[in-house]
């Protein structure tokens, strides 16, 4: 019966047409056009770019890559090696590449149980997106006001801690430092979680450790802007394994980085529907690259700023930004508070006259996203819709919750803000460059204020 049947498949299939082989030949996916495009990005000139096209029309480029990090088909992905340069520089167990530093932060507020009816204290003075990020984990910012340094004021933290608190977010200000033992010993004492967030003050260290690796979790953002960043990009680091996991499921909406993908949870919190904020091949051939120059890039930065400052002379009318750890700062910009506002104008417009970027806002100033009062998709308490846990919801009320923002809650934010005269430093000064900054500073603080060998020093 088996043998008919196979006589019949056999003549049934000599009776159809089979394949003889396609003749089309594939083309890669991501092909020289693609490359070629990236290189027009870069800016280069029209015989670079022929130079580039020519040397591409001689290689056989497959089928071409899959510029994703699961899919890359090398034996370490660039955003794999991106993680694995991360891990060596800062010396933490995990590190994850994400698609920006926004990523990150929510990432690492979900990771350490940010969500509904809690609070995380964060500072007056920062960035916009630390206490957005606590908002998107269902949470609620709490600013805390800064000190003289224009970072979050251990001193004032304290007396923000609710039951509803469960993490604390200092944030490395412009190249400068928090003072991380004091609030890793409030962190202790109430059994918080600290999230660092790292974003403008990339390689900067207290007590010669870099800052992201006190808090229990790390977060920096990784664009064109920051001192490493090509495009769009971040960076989470931390020792902690379980943290680690629930961020990666944040991050990873999909489970993809288990090692088994459909396996049951293996504990409670490993387990949830989370976003996509995978960073791409294209960011990581870049990022890894740029963030191993970090090192050598801070170091110039600091070498300039201390050539810079030991020359400067000490004035009565102004007080240089305090420093929690001047050996630890990245230094890419000098700061000083005028005794008012009026008097930081006239020396910062006096200094650009002179050829030296200064820049102050002033009373009134336009509206900004590094100041709390400013932040206004918090400060108005805002929703995307009538479901949104976070200021409105039920649990926080439930749990006494109720918060206002005004003008006026961060009175030392609020002065230091408007009076801070920044001037921007550059990494490629050369010694005869930081002479000539120095003595055009001098210059034009000794026109507008008094000497004070007594005053404080710059450091
Ligand atoms: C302190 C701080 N945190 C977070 C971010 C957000 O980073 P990203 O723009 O990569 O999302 C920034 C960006 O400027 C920042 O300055």
């Amino acid at each position: 019966m088996a043998g008919h049947r196979d006589a019949e498949q056999k003549a049934l299939q000599s009776s159809m047409k089979s394949v003889t082989g396609f003749k089309g030949k594939g083309r890669p996916k991501i092909g020289a056009e693609e490359f070629m495009s990236i290189a027009e990005r870069f800016g280069l000139s029209k015989p670079a770019l022929e130079k580039i096209q020519s040397i591409l029309a001689e290689e056989d480029l497959g089928a071409g890559p899959f510029l994703a990090n699961y899919y890359s088909g090398l034996p370490e992905s660039r955003v794999q090696a991106f993680q694995r340069v991360a891990r060596e520089t800062f010396g933490s167990r995990y590190a994850i590449g994400l698609s920006s530093g926004t990523a990150a932060l929510h990432a690492a507020f979900v990771a350490v149980g940010v969500g509904p009816g809690t609070e995380v204290i964060c500072p007056a003075i920062g960035f916009f997106a630390t206490a957005a990020a606590v908002v998107m984990a269902k949470g609620v910012p709490v600013f805390c006001d800064v000190d003289e340094s224009l970072h979050i004021d251990p001193a004032k933290i304290e007396a923000l801690i609710t039951p509803r608190t469960v993490a604390l977010a200092p944030t490395h200000v412009m190249g400068s430092v928090c003072n991380m033992p004091a609030i890793m010993a409030i962190a202790r004492k109430h059994n918080l979680k600290v999230v660092e967030d790292c974003a403008q003050s990339c390689g900067g260290k207290v007590s010669g450790r870099y800052v992201g690796t006190f808090g229990h979790v790390g977060i920096f953002s990784i664009s064109a802007y920051k001192i490493v960043g090509g495009g769009e990009g971040g960076l989470l680091i931390t020792d902690d394994e379980r943290l680690w996991d629930r961020a990666n499921c944040l991050s990873e909406g999909g489970g993809l980085w288990r090692p088994e993908r459909f396996a049951p949870p293996r504990y409670e919190g490993e387990l949830f529907c989370g976003t996509n904020y995978r960073m791409s091949e294209l960011e990581a051939a870049v990022d890894v690259v740029q963030l191993s120059k970090m090192p050598e890039t801070v170091g110039r930065f600091r070498n300039v700023k201390r050539q810079i400052t030991g020359r400067l002379k000490t004035y009565r009318e102004i007080r240089p930004q305090t420093l929690n750890d001047p050996e630890g700062e990245v230094g890419y910009t000098l700061r000083f508070f005028p005794e008012t506002i009026e008097l930081g104008q006239q020396i910062s417009k006096a200094l650009n006259d002179a050829g030296i970027g200064a820049g102050i806002r002033g009373r009134n100033g336009r509206p900004d996203w590094h100041i709390y009062h400013d932040m206004y998709p918090i400060t108005l308490k805002t929703r995307s819709g009538a479901d949104d846990c976070s200021f409105h919801c039920p649990h926080y009320a439930a749990k006494g919750g109720k918060i206002e923002y005004r003008l006026g809650d961060c009175p030392v934010a609020d002065d230091l803000f408007d009076r801070v005269v920044n001037v921007g430093l550059n990494q490629w000064y050369t010694e005869e460059d930081c002479v000539q900054f120095a003595d055009v500073m001098n210059s034009v603080l000794s026109h507008f204020c008094t000497e004070d060998p007594s005053a404080k020093p710059w450091r």
